[in-house]
């Protein structure tokens, strides 16, 4: 009997990264746009919240560059034209992004207002919303139709995971579900146990409103809650 077809890849990590990336850009905009949610405390804190959520924008993109799409160019040559477009979108990129995290240090240091990180942010988030959604509409169809789920979550580990500590991955798996709706099908997309859906992941996804933990607490920005494309 032949062996049953492999599960094509599930992206459904990207689309997490992605509206979770999404979502504090726009609640970070809100703030900005309003400083009298601002107290000094709160905007140096949203400088270092926006020099963590850079980086690890950049470690996506990296990720991305070096792992993904030489590979699903290897196994899709036809797939060129969008593959090189994906890498010439985070080239784009990296001049806004190296401008919000030098605006970003300067709200940390008390030297730049918020205005001015308001418009390094604007800058950024115009192509980068752009690129977000040509990556998850045609970059994802190319990774869904030659990678198989086990290859995709080989990618996902060696670009993504692997050299974290523990508890930067715990951080960054509390961020990302912050926000989240957990609609069924989500939740089955996710093989999420139901012990870990009902004691870790669903109350995270309420952080936002805890004040301590979240630079969002007591702000119109908790309202802002993750979407999920699907891909
Ligand atoms: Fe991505
Ligand atoms: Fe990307």
């Amino acid at each position: 009997m032949p062996d049953a077809p492999a599960r094509p890849a599930d992206t459904l990590m990207m689309s997490l990264f992605h509206a979770a990336l999404r979502r504090d850009l726009e609640r970070a905009a809100l703030l900005l746009e309003n400083p009298g949610t601002l107290s000094l405390r709160r905007s140096r804190r949203l400088g270092r919240h926006l020099l963590w959520l850079m980086g690890n924008l950049r470690w996506h993109h990296e990720g991305e560059d070096h792992y993904l799409w030489p590979l699903l160019l290897e196994r899709e040559p036809g797939g060129s034209a969008v593959l090189d477009a994906m890498k010439a979108e985070h080239d784009a990129i990296d001049e806004p992004l190296s401008r919000l995290e030098s605006q970003s240090r300067g709200l940390v240091a008390g030297r730049t207002g918020p205005g001015e990180v308001l418009t390094a942010l604007n800058a950024l988030t115009e192509p980068l919303m752009k690129h977000l959604a040509h990556e998850e509409g045609e970059g994802m169809a190319i990774a869904s139709r030659v990678l198989d789920h086990r290859e995709w979550k080989e990618f996902e580990q060696r670009a993504w995971i692997d050299g974290s500590t523990a508890t930067q991955s715990i951080r960054f798996l509390a961020w990302m579900a912050d926000g989240v709706e957990w609609q069924k099908p989500l939740r089955r997309r996710a093989a999420l146990p139901a012990p870990l859906y009902w004691s870790v992941v669903k109350p995270l996804s309420f952080i936002a409103r805890v004040p301590g933990p979240s630079i969002w607490a007591g702000t119109p920005a908790t309202q802002i809650k993750s979407r999920i494309t699907p891909t």
